[in-house]
């Protein structure tokens, strides 16, 4: 068992409540290389923002438990040496059961999301109940989620959005003892959150019943990514071929992070931003083999990414 106090990691507990009175939103950034990785800290350090790592269970595969607790442990050293003890928080995305759950705590993470979201209520409340229970002995924050988001998240897929039913919210949180709450109100996750001709708006009307119903309880937002159209350009000009993608608008996620959004998780727009970058070195340089040469542009276009949302959208500026 390693705890995440000794990798020099914190929960989520006092950022969502200062994130909550200081009107702005926590960035949960994904990563599952080095140069996200590095990117993140960066962009951070370079803004004084507090920040979560987040890794989903197919991150967890792809990279390596081991590798990734060192890495995370690696961050927080990096901010130290850039001149900033930024406050990092090892975070699980999407966990889907409770043995998962367990084992990334025991593998060094701050904080853990069980997604019952799929399942019906009552199954939802007892899987949430019995992580929370186990978390908490180690101080351990627990994210849970109520509704269901349009699109894929690993092997789930929704067609269609369930909205958080506000009237259930209280209960909830009340039944499971949850640090904080995902909700669905219209956003989903990956590149084509909306169809050509509709509307890419958010129902912040049930954001804001929520609220009145849980005042002052943290909420977060998945599926936040705003698919900056200049980004999918860029790939397509460099032949990639993107088509019809759309994101949520960053004015209205700017809008939610200044209620009881403590924490919004962005992921494919960085995908795009690295993509975008990697194209370009392809195309201008076909003579390029070294690695270095094409994800370092890449982690160049992320740092700056991750400052813009910092700075313009989520607010978390100054704030460590
Ligand atoms: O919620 C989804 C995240 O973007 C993680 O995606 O499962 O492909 O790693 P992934
Ligand atoms: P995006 O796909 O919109 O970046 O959402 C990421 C996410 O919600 C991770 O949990
Ligand atoms: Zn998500």
């Amino acid at each position: 068992m390693v705890s995440y106090k000794d990798l020099g990691l914190v929960n989520s507990r006092e950022l969502f409540k200062k994130a909550i009175n200081g009107g702005y939103a926590i960035p949960a950034f994904n990563f599952n290389n080095m140069e996200q990785m590095q990117a993140i800290i960066q962009a951070c350090v370079e803004t004084k923002s507090p920040v979560i790592l987040q890794v989903s269970s197919g991150a967890r595969k792809y990279a390596n438990q081991t590798i990734l607790r060192y890495m995370a442990q690696g961050g927080v050293e990096y901010a130290k040496e850039l001149g900033c003890n930024i406050p990092i928080v090892l975070h699980l995305d999407h966990g889907d059961s409770f043995e998962l759950c367990k084992s990334c705590i025991e593998y060094g993470f701050s904080s853990v999301m069980i997604d019952g979201s799929s399942k019906p209520y009552d199954e939802n409340v007892e899987l949430t109940r019995k992580v929370v229970e186990y978390a908490h002995k180690y101080d351990v924050t627990v994210e849970g989620e109520l509704g269901v988001l349009a699109g894929v998240e690993d092997d789930v897929k929704a067609e269609s959005h369930t909205y958080t039913r506000p009237e259930e919210v209280e209960d909830f949180v009340k039944k499971t003892g949850v640090d904080s709450l995902a909700i669905s109100i219209g956003t989903s996750h990956g590149a084509y959150k909306f169809k050509p001709g509709q509307k890419p708006e958010i129902r912040l009307d049930i954001l804001h019943e929520i609220e009145q119903r849980i005042p002052g309880f943290p909420i977060v937002l998945h599926g936040s990514s705003s698919v900056p159209q200049d980004i999918v350009a860029e790939i397509n000009h460099y032949g990639g071929h993107l088509k019809d993608s759309i994101g949520i608008p960053e004015d209205q996620l700017r809008e939610a992070a200044k209620s009881a959004v403590c924490k919004i998780n962005i992921d494919s727009d960085g995908r795009l931003a690295m993509t975008a970058a990697i194209r370009k070195v392809f195309v201008e340089h076909p003579e390029e083999f070294d690695p270095r040469k094409y994800l370092g542009p890449a982690r160049e276009k992320l740092k700056e990414l991750y400052i813009h949302k910092i700075n313009n959208v989520l607010g978390s500026n100054d704030k460590m």
